[in-house]
């Protein structure tokens, strides 16, 4: 099975604070990320090996704009621009599913919010097994 990470386990950007007050989520809440351009989730991802992966994101947005983030691997664009549209309410959490380039062992995977609405509400990423 895939290895889980949650995003309140992770780092985030100045602003972001760990929530509860929406059902549904995995572990023990969930990141609100600041409502601001650049905000960021960050997870140290182990890779038993080097090559392309799928990982998978949790995410509730419960407006109806998207809320796009760059991720990035290592500090690699992979790609930039993912879309995370409207969930339809926030207890509601949805999952992206992205390949991405990993090198065998610890690799920085980081979402970056390109619009002033920030990231969704992020609450966990499963990396590979
Ligand atoms: C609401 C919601 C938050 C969410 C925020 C947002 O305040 O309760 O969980 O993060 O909207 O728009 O980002």
């Amino acid at each position: 099975s895939a290895a889980r990470y949650e995003a309140e386990d992770g780092s985030y950007s100045a602003g972001g604070t760990v929530d509860t007050d929406h059902t549904g989520y995995s572990g023990t809440g969930f990141v609100n990320s600041a409502n601001a351009a650049g905000a960021y989730v960050q997870w140290t991802v182990n890779a038993a090996q080097a090559g392309t992966a799928d990982i998978t994101l949790g995410y509730a947005n419960g407006t109806t704009a998207d809320r796009p983030m760059d991720l990035t691997v290592n500090g690699a664009a992979v790609p930039a621009g993912t879309s995370f549209g409207g969930t339809g309410s926030w207890n509601t959490w949805h999952t992206a599913v992205v390949a991405v380039p990993l090198r065998a062992g610890a690799n920085t995977i980081r979402a970056t919010a390109t619009t002033a609405a920030g990231c969704p509400n992020l609450d966990y990423l499963d990396g590979p097994a």
